[in-house]
């Protein structure tokens, strides 16, 4: 196990300097990297459900699957406290296998999380009879956890693709509850169901989060919905953290030129920004990024010097509420 310093006991989930590289070609093709995640530091509270936003492709999905133990660490750590005996994981070590169903995940599609043709208790049983609880066990869980998530207990015989798509959401999510995780990662849960469910879902999120104290990242590319459900977020792009602070802070005030674009996307939530952000092709900007040390989001800012192109900057405090990453400030 690595050493690390102080470890903030009201911090369940922590990275840092954390990066997880990906590697194409080699040998005859040139070599290529993504940087899906690049030297990241995020502290999530026991507790809390903490929103991470960003457009497509920033390394989201990434970074939730590596706090969980589903990807290997390039270099840097995360240190899951679990009860004041912090398991570290980096680039040598796996998360123990009687630890890994306390950090769950839930992703975006219901209809390719469940085998469709499975029944719904078998959907529930199975990954708690591979954790290793006993039939009695099982059965109070599957019930608790379908009460949990506002399902009857009388779809117990019924088959998956019996279900509708928000009763599956509601399915998925009672299968991870079940396991009693600690930490849950929300991968764009409510990004596939229609507008009138999406409120549903975040809320009964809100509503598992305070009954079980379950800390929880909530990735989600709509902002809207980070407002809805956590009251803290970090905005990512292309491997950064770029923003990061009280969701009030940041929607009122975004400071990165990032964000303020990513806000412009959104006209109800939108503070006046008459920024131009230069539109480049997404290769260009993949291309130029694996050559630059510099900020990510060099290339589309209208407000970019020559230093941002050689060195990314650091998150600096600008409010006790309120991190950015921008030499503007
Ligand atoms: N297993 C993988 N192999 C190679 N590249 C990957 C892999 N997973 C993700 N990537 C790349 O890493 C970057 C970040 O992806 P991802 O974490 O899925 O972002 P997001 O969830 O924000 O859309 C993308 O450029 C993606 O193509
Ligand atoms: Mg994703």
């Amino acid at each position: 196990m690595s050493r690390v310093g102080y470890i903030d006991p009201n911090v369940i989930m922590e990275t840092r300097n954390l990066k997880v590289y990906f590697v194409k070609g080699g040998f005859l093709a040139k070599k290529q990297v993504t940087k899906a995640v690049d030297d990241v530091d995020v502290k999530i509270k026991k507790g809390e459900v903490l929103a991470l936003v960003g457009e497509s492709g920033s390394g989201k999905t990434t970074l939730g699957r590596t706090m969980i133990g589903l990807q290997r660490i390039t270099s840097g750590q995360v240190i899951y406290n679990r009860d004041g005996s912090p398991i570290i994981i980096d680039a040598k070590s796996k998360v123990p296998k009687h630890i890994r169903r306390e950090l769950q995940m839930i992703y975006q599609d219901p209809y390719s999380s469940i085998d469709p043709y499975m029944k719904v208790y078998d959907a529930l049983s199975m990954p708690l009879k591979y954790a290793g609880f006993s039939k009695k066990e099982m059965q109070s869980k599957i019930e608790d956890s379908l009460t949990m998530v506002g399902l009857p207990l009388d779809i117990l015989p019924n088959y998956v693709f019996q279900l509708s798509g928000g009763q599956r959401q509601r399915l998925n999510i009672a299968r991870a509850i079940s396991l009693d995780p600690k930490f849950l990662v929300a991968d764009e849960v409510v990004t596939m169901l229609d507008a009138s469910l999406k409120g549903e879902i975040v809320e009964l999120f809100k509503d598992i989060n305070r009954k079980t104290g379950i800390s929880m990242l909530f990735i989600t590319h709509e902002l809207p919905i980070a407002k809805l459900v956590a009251e803290r977020m970090l905005v990512m792009y292309r491997g950064k953290i770029v923003e990061a602070g009280s969701i009030n802070a940041v929607l009122k005030d975004p400071l990165h030129p990032y964000t303020k674009a990513l806000i412009q996307a959104y006209p109800k939530i939108s503070p006046e920004t008459k920024d131009v952000i230069k539109r480049i092709d997404v290769k260009e900007a993949e291309a130029a990024q694996i050559e630059s040390k510099g900020c990510p989001f060099y290339h589309r800012c209208p407000y970019a010097s020559e230093r941002c192109l050689h060195e990314m900057p650091k998150l600096k405090k600008v409010a006790s509420d309120h991190e950015v990453a921008c030499y503007l400030y």
